[in-house]
């Protein structure tokens, strides 16, 4: 993209005028500044964004070429040029074959079908552990083999009706410890779930849990299945072929889940309503292909986080899903948009002219509004908010919940837009009886600055269909964010520096090598925990 485009961005947004005053000006600005797709609404009204900005973010999306390097994605281009990868997750959830990828859709099918009949087995009990049927399935993976479908699990958990589920990801023994912990190994089935089946916390997880079977079952592979690209591993791993299910290497790891990295889901939840969250992300990307440019709402929601970043400066954004089983999303979504666009460089090895991807982080509320609501409403740094929210919960008998739930939704945007002037403060502490200097200092502690942006993802329920929707949303916003920054979102050489030094470390810890040509301090730290 012309850097320059930047430049005036910046420009721009030092002489953005406040929400407050463009709701003021705009009776239709709520209409105006939203977009649906379906039944959801994004809701970007409550930003400092006026027409001429959001037309300024759409032609700088047109000069990088956003559609064309889109309809290249969903076409098989290799696109992930650092790693000569194809990026086509979206095949994963293709209710028809793309043209020219017919017989890679006929493989997804064929796996899918396998996936799901292993998934039947396991759950009508067709399938058993040596003690019977399977109460617990072990997805044990790190990063995207993990995260997706543990955060999907909460998610959808009035829709899980199979055995239980439990993640091991942490090569902290006590994540493997405190899960295998009360569990029966002869009902319980470990699915190892790893892309490259090399990660070094993932087979030390799986080597424990396979001891841990092994001391209660007499062939304890057979209680085991594989998810992985790299089926010689598995073999070597001594799982049946029968049970591994492949994917091939143009799936990143954290754009996996739509495949054989959602089994543990799809045996949580039943094969139909793993579909239907499939068909979700399909609706998403069909939305994605055709809605235009300035009703498209991963475009949208990625000129949004532009603005707010590279244009505003706001290094951070939060996201707050009012829906408490979007818990782990925060965590979901730290992955796929930090390790997506945490670059510095762009994909011809320029440096980036602007700053790359923002920090992403939150909770859910309303649990944020009592921890640290407080810098996003006081602080002197701004936090644009992501909020999300249905309209409706799953507690049919529990409703004033979720009144009370939207509610607080709702009030924590309109406060950080309205917020409270010095004047309104004095007011209410002189009605408190406060006069003078003493009443002007209290009132000073309790002025909201306001004008803090924040934007609202409404949807109808968290259905299977509308988790789709979200998670695709936020990966083709990713996209287009990488698009316009050039970064190549596919790829992460990021993780491997310090990957190579733990391998580097650990014959030191066992006192197999010498520290010789380590620094001061990781000297001193591995004499201490050497003892
Ligand atoms: O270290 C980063 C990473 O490669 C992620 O991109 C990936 O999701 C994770 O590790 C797990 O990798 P694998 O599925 O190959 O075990």
């Amino acid at each position: 993209m012309d850097s320059a485009l930047w430049d005036e961005l910046r420009r721009i947004a030092e002489t953005r005028p406040k929400i407050t005053e463009l709701f003021a000006k705009d009776e239709a600005r709520a209409e105006d500044f939203s977009v649906s797709c379906g039944e959801m609404l994004f809701d970007f009204s409550k930003t400092q964004v006026t027409r001429s900005t959001l037309d300024f973010l759409l032609s700088m999306s047109k000069n990088a070429g956003v559609a064309a390097k889109r309809d290249a994605m969903f076409s098989g281009a290799r696109i992930n040029e650092t790693e000569d990868r194809a990026v086509l997750h979206t095949l994963l959830r293709a209710p028809q074959a793309p043209e020219g990828l017919e017989v890679e859709h006929a493989e997804v099918a064929r796996i899918l079908a396998n996936m799901a009949a292993f998934a039947n087995n396991v759950r009508d009990g067709s399938y058993t552990g040596q003690g019977g049927a399977i109460t617990d399935v072990i997805n044990i993976g790190i990063g995207g083999s993990d995260l997706g479908p543990a955060m999907a699990a909460l998610a959808l958990a009035p829709y899980h009706d199979g055995p239980r589920l439990h993640f091991v990801s942490n090569v902290d023994g006590a994540d493997v410890a405190d899960t295998l912990d009360g569990l029966n190994p002869e009902t319980t089935l470990v699915i190892v779930a790893s892309k490259t089946f090399t990660t070094i916390e993932t087979m030390t997880n799986a080597r424990s849990a396979f001891e841990w079977m092994a001391a209660k079952v007499s062939d304890p592979g057979s209680q085991f299945a594989a998810v992985s690209t790299a089926e010689d591993k598995t073999a070597a791993f001594g799982i049946d072929p029968a049970r591994v299910f492949g994917f091939e290497d143009w799936v990143g790891g954290r754009y996996s889940m739509w495949g054989p990295i959602g089994l543990a889901l799809m045996i949580g939840i039943g094969p139909d309503d793993f579909d239907a969250f499939l068909a979700g992300g399909a609706a998403m990307d069909a939305h994605f292909q055709s809605a235009p440019m300035a009703e498209n709402m991963p475009v949208l929601l990625a000129l949004i986080g532009i603005w707010h970043n590279q244009g505003c400066g706001h290094a951070t954004r939060a996201v707050l899903p009012y829906d408490n089983r979007l818990a782990r999303l925060p965590a979901y979504l730290q992955q796929l948009e930090m390790e997506s666009n945490g670059k510095t460089v762009a994909m011809d090895g320029a440096a980036l002219p602007v700053h790359s991807g923002p920090v992403v982080w939150g909770e859910p509320g309303t649990n944020g509004q009592h921890a640290f609501y407080q810098l996003i409403h006081q602080g002197t740094r701004v936090i644009p908010c992501e909020f999300l929210v249905a309209a409706k919960g799953h507690e049919d008998n529990l409703s004033h919940h979720h009144e009370l739930l939207v509610a607080n939704c709702l009030a924590q945007s309109e406060a950080l837009m309205v917020g409270r002037s010095f004047e309104e403060a004095q007011a209410l502490m002189a009605a408190k009886g406060l006069e003078g200097a003493e009443r002007d200092r209290q009132a000073r502690h309790r002025v909201f600055p306001g004008d803090r942006p924040s934007t609202t993802l409404l949807y109808p329920k968290l259905t299977p269909e509308v988790l789709g929707m979200i998670i695709a949303l936020y990966e083709h916003r990713v996209f287009v964010e990488g698009v316009m920054l050039g970064i190549n979102s596919y790829d992460q050489w990021g993780v491997e520096l310090g990957k190579e030094l733990a391998n580097a470390l650990t014959p030191i810890l066992k006192g197999e090598e010498s520290d010789a040509g380590k620094d001061g301090s990781t000297r001193m730290l591995l004499s201490r925990i050497k003892g």
